[in-house]
């Protein structure tokens, strides 16, 4: 192999750069040529290739978001396309792997969440050489024990807890944090256990209202005249809704929050007569700068990505289990799902100190 490519696809993740930086470097370093396709699968049926160079990876280790632009709208095996004044949506994936042919590119290097997963898989199966490295902040993708961006998101959770302690302590309030995780309650989870939280809510487990009341009431018969709950914005009260729900929009799932914080912020206000509040934490958690162990895992990654394609292990992801770098069959993971289970250890060391809910 002497040429590369590496593309970043749906939303971003703090660590995206320093993947590619990694990926870049490692490459150079064996003297091939790597392109970096831009905004995602888009870039490659739009043919927007930019070389990488060491100058143009220079400086990007600390810096979030990615420096190739993203995308969630861009499958290429259902792709808009503007005819007649009319968005129809067309298979676009022979002219993407003729625009990697054309420019020589022999192997393609995917960063990305589950959708990136899927369509990098269908795009193996069709014979082009793909390594995919997982990304996001949600940690919920299967065959690895963490996602890059996950350790970022919770830091900056639990950094706002750590916030709202004191405000909520000093206003006797209930302070609701609504955290990202629309399947998946690890940053929840995490962050709440991080930051001393009274309550844990993740949309694994859906939670009895009368427990949430009753552990702010004991807190108050404690003394406790305030309380600090994270919700993932996914949790759900027992019998009822998620908060959020998707609607198909062309060819991509788009997500509409229903707000899960507020609403649970007004019940808790209405039942207890306590002050509510409610924070949502939101995009904050995806953006800036990644913590070092999220630079760190970002790029062990990039180089195990280029190390697969010396080896010609195509169709694999490189994931994390043990403290190790390993391969995992894409095909094996795309569409599955890594949920927070009932017997997950750190929800048990939730419950043990009465924290999570679910048994
Ligand atoms: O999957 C990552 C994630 O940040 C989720 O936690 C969140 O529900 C979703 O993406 C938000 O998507 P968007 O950036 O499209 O609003």
């Amino acid at each position: 192999v002497k040429t590369i490519a590496v593309l970043t696809g749906g939303g971003d993740a703090p660590g995206l750069n320093a993947v590619i930086r990694a990926v870049v470097r490692t490459a150079l370093g064996h003297g091939l040529k790597v392109w970096g396709i831009k905004n995602g699968f888009g870039g490659m049926v739009e043919n927007q290739f930019i070389e990488l160079t060491d100058s143009s990876v220079a400086g990007i280790l600390p810096r979030g978001g990615t420096m190739l632009g993203t995308t969630n709208r861009d499958n290429p095996f259902n792709y808009p396309q503007t005819e007649g004044g009319q968005v129809v949506y067309k298979n676009m994936s022979a002219q993407a792997l003729d625009n990697l042919r054309r420019a020589d590119i022999e192997a393609l290097v995917v960063i990305g969440g589950d959708g990136s997963l899927r369509i990098a898989s269908e795009f193996y199966q069709l014979g082009l050489p793909v390594v995919a490295v997982p990304k996001t902040i949600d940690n919920d993708i299967p065959g690895t024990e963490r996602t890059f961006g996950f350790d970022t998101a919770v830091t900056v959770a639990t950094d706002a807890l750590d916030r709202l302690h004191t405000t909520a302590e000093s206003h006797h309030r209930v302070m609701v944090l609504e955290v990202m995780g629309r399947y998946a309650g690890w940053i929840a989870l995490h962050a709440g256990l991080a930051g001393g939280a009274d309550c844990i809510l993740i949309p694994e487990i859906p939670f009895k209202l009368d427990s949430v009341i009753a552990k702010i009431k004991e807190r108050q018969q404690r003394g406790r005249q305030f309380s600090l709950i994270v919700i993932a914005e996914g949790a759900y009260r027992e019998g009822g809704e998620m908060s959020v729900s998707f609607i198909v929009e062309g060819s991509h799932e788009k997500i509409r929050l229903g707000g899960a914080g507020e609403k649970l912020a007004r019940e808790i206000e209405k039942l207890t007569g306590v002050e509510s509040r409610c924070t949502v934490l939101g995009h904050v958690q995806r953006g800036g700068s990644p913590t070092a162990f999220d630079r760190v895992l970002s790029t062990r990654y990039g180089v195990a990505a280029v190390e697969c394609i010396f080896d010609g292990a195509f169709g694999n992801m490189v994931a994390l289990q043990k403290n190790r770098i390993i391969r995992v069959p894409i095909t094996e993971i795309a569409g599955q799902a890594n949920n927070v289970t009932l017997d997950n250890e750190l929800l048990k060391a939730g419950r043990a100190i009465g924290i999570c809910f679910g048994d």
